[in-house]
């Protein structure tokens, strides 16, 4: 993981106009433009086919129509509208797959009442055909986004699911009240830039606290995904699983579409293997957190924009 400041950093350029116009530009013109490693394009077309390419290596999918920090109820209503469409096609085209969501675009800015209506508009059209699993944001949403949850789980939708960050403070006791409840969670380090009263700033620390969580919602969870591309986060989960004598069918590995595909594919052959796959024309500040998780990511974004201004 990336240091605080290199996060910081990316965090602020996300917020740049002039860097949003870059991007926009050259970040998707071309079927290798910078963007299109992370992101599977912008229409739910391309998703839909990054997807059937991923279901042919044996991996299976979770869609995300790219989308966060809608300001107003009819920008939160059209986001809804989107995602309902998006949802008919993708069941319309058979891929296997889910979907991830996350709770600012359907309106969590603007008020509980308007997110919560366009969520259960959201579960009511997918049914229980296919988990839809709600994103974790920053600290800011985390409290009111499990709040979320839990009510829409005692209103009896049981095919949504949750995520907890590492890098929180508070994830142990989410992780056992979510368990208890019988909400399956994703596992996750963390992708925003958190202060150090809430949130562990060191690698080190966020990964000790990733292995005694995956521990936690291996025992206690319903079907916890275990999310990274870490090599040692995967090998722990192994281990553990190996030495507790679970079934390989009680979890699944999850892991982001462009990185590792090598540790993918391999790990495919003996677990269950899920690629989250972003797509939508509002990927720029998804394609920034990448970025800043890896600082070696920005060298290649810069030498294809150089190449596409040559093109
Ligand atoms: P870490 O950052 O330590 O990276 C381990 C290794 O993975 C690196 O050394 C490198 O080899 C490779 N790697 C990691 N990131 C890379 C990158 N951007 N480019 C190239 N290589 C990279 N976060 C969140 O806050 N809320 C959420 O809802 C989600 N959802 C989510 C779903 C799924 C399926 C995944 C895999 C991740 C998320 N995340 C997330 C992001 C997560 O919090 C975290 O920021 C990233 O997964 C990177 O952390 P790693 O666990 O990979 O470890």
């Amino acid at each position: 993981m990336i240091d605080t400041l290199s996060r910081a950093f990316f965090h602020a350029l996300a917020g740049s106009g002039a860097l949003r116009t870059i991007a926009a530009r050259y970040g998707m013109r071309r079927q290798d433009s910078f963007a299109r490693r992370f992101i599977a394009g912008e229409s739910i077309e391309e998703a839909i086919g990054a997807a059937r390419l991923i279901q042919a290596r044996g991996l299976r999918t979770t869609l995300d129509f790219l989308g966060e920090s809608v300001a107003t109820s009819a920008g939160a209503d059209v986001a809804t509208r989107e995602y309902v469409s998006i949802v008919r096609q993708v069941v319309d085209s058979g891929v296997e797959r889910n979907l991830s969501i996350k709770l600012t675009q359907l309106g969590l800015d603007v008020d509980r009442v308007t997110c919560i209506d366009n969520l259960r508009r959201l579960l009511d059209r997918a049914g229980d055909r296919f988990v839809v699993r709600i994103d974790m944001e920053s600290s800011a949403y985390t409290a009111q986004t499990l709040d979320v949850i839990e009510t829409l789980w005692d209103q009896g939708y049981r095919q949504i699911g949750a995520v907890l960050q590492s890098y929180l403070r508070r994830s142990e006791q989410d992780a056992s009240r979510l368990s208890r409840l019988g909400i399956p969670v994703r596992l996750v380090k963390g992708a925003y830039k958190e202060p150090a009263d809430i949130a562990y700033q060191k690698k080190s620390d966020v990964d000790a606290a990733f292995v005694r969580l995956m521990r936690t919602l291996l025992d206690e969870n319903p079907y916890p995904a275990i999310a990274t591309q870490d090599p040692a986060m995967i090998d722990a989960t192994i281990a553990y699983v190996n030495a507790r004598g679970l079934s390989r069918d009680r979890f699944e590995f999850q892991m982001l579409y462009g990185i590792r595909r090598d540790l993918q594919t391999a790990l495919a052959r003996d677990y269950t293997v899920r690629v989250y796959v972003p797509f939508g024309r509002q990927w720029y500040q998804y394609f920034m957190r990448r970025l800043g998780e890896r600082p070696a990511n920005v060298k290649f974004v810069l030498g294809s924009v150089f190449k596409e201004r040559r093109a």
